[in-house]
């Protein structure tokens, strides 16, 4: 198994030798390399079980160093970055060939991000290349958003996990691009819509697809549990479905509900955050539970609420 511990320069020094190194972020936890090393970031792919075709995003420390290896930085891109980096934002720009074209799968745009987690934070800055991130689960698996996640999956696989306690958002970042003059977000996350909005004006949601080559990552089926699971309303689930084992999951908690077993509440006063931080931790434990089906209950369609329904109903497909 990895070692999981706290030393910051033993992961620098792991990620300068072409090691991987779990380390931690407010979203989810990430599987880091060096971005400009073509072969650490191979490895990614292979111990991921992760298509090439599906690009990775590139973590530094501030838009100085971004600006390194981008082309140019609009001014939505600024604005955006200057109002929310460090934090869960990601930004599809214009990449320049020190990025290596398997980190882009070929596209010329690279996703870029500055996380917000002090230990990150002080790992990026004690190195001199940023690294490519994607979260630290196999491919098409819930997101890690502690150590002991990454360990139980992936810990025979790593040279080092760098534990930074759970991460506080629990849901990855969300991605931005620009279309022309048109702001896109091609996946929902830890950023609100709306203060993306509040910045830049109005964007556009990017529809999920099986094959979506701008944005394969964007699979219409990810972020799953091996138990099957249903989305949707509650009671009515529960009814089509009262033969059958199931567990539930629900966005909060109300009194007559109280009577089933195997239920894990998101956040019992039905706060979005809240529920954000506990989603994937929920599903894993769903998982783990003698039980055939989840049923799921949709979160209010706002705020967090979109990108908690966006990772329900991709687990659902
Ligand atoms: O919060 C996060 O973003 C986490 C933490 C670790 O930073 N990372 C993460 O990475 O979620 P990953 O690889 O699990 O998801 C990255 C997503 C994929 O859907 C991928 O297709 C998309 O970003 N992506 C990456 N580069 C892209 C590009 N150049 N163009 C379009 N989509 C891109
Ligand atoms: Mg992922």
């Amino acid at each position: 198994m990895s070692t999981v511990g706290h030393d910051i320069k033993k992961a620098a020094e792991t990620l300068r030798n072409g090691g991987l190194v779990a380390i931690p972020t407010e979203t989810v936890y990430g599987l880091a390399a060096n971005a400009f090393n073509p072969d650490a970031v191979a490895r990614i792919f292979e111990v991921k079980k992760r298509p090439y075709f599906d690009p990775l995003i590139v973590h530094t420390h501030g838009l100085e160093e971004a600006s390194g290896f981008l082309q140019r930085i609009p001014e939505k891109a600024e604005k955006l970055a200057s109002a929310f980096w460090p934090g869960p934002l990601t930004l599809l720009l214009p990449k320049k060939d020190i990025i290596p074209d398997l980190v882009t799968a070929g596209m010329v745009r690279v996703a870029v991000r500055v996380p917000n987690h002090g230990m990150t934070d002080e790992l990026l800055q004690s190195i001199d290349f940023p690294v490519v991130a994607p979260s630290a689960n196999p491919f098409g698996y819930v997101s890690p958003t502690t150590s002991s996640h990454v360990q139980k999956q992936l810990g025979t696989e790593l040279d080092y996990i760098l534990d930074g306690g759970e991460c506080h958002i629990g849901i990855e970042s969300t991605i931005v691009g620009f279309d022309d003059e048109q702001t896109v977000i091609y996946r929902l996350g830890g950023l609100e819509k709306e203060q993306v909005e509040s910045v830049i004006g109005p964007v556009k949601i990017l529809p999920h697809s099986s094959s979506n080559p701008q944005a394969p990552g964007m699979l219409k089926s990810h972020y799953s549990p091996s138990k099957k699971l249903i989305m949707g309303e509650i009671d009515s689930l529960i009814n089509q479905h009262s033969n059958k084992n199931f567990g539930i999951l629900r966005f909060q908690s109300t009194t007559e509900m109280n009577g089933y077993k195997n239920q894990v509440i998101l956040s019992e006063a039905g706060d979005l955050r809240e529920a954000a931080k506990n989603l994937f931790a929920a599903l894993r434990k769903l998982d783990d539970m003698n039980i055939e089906l989840i049923i799921a209950e949709k979160a209010p369609n706002h705020g967090l609420g979109l990108a908690i329904n966006d990772r329900l109903k991709r687990a659902s497909v």
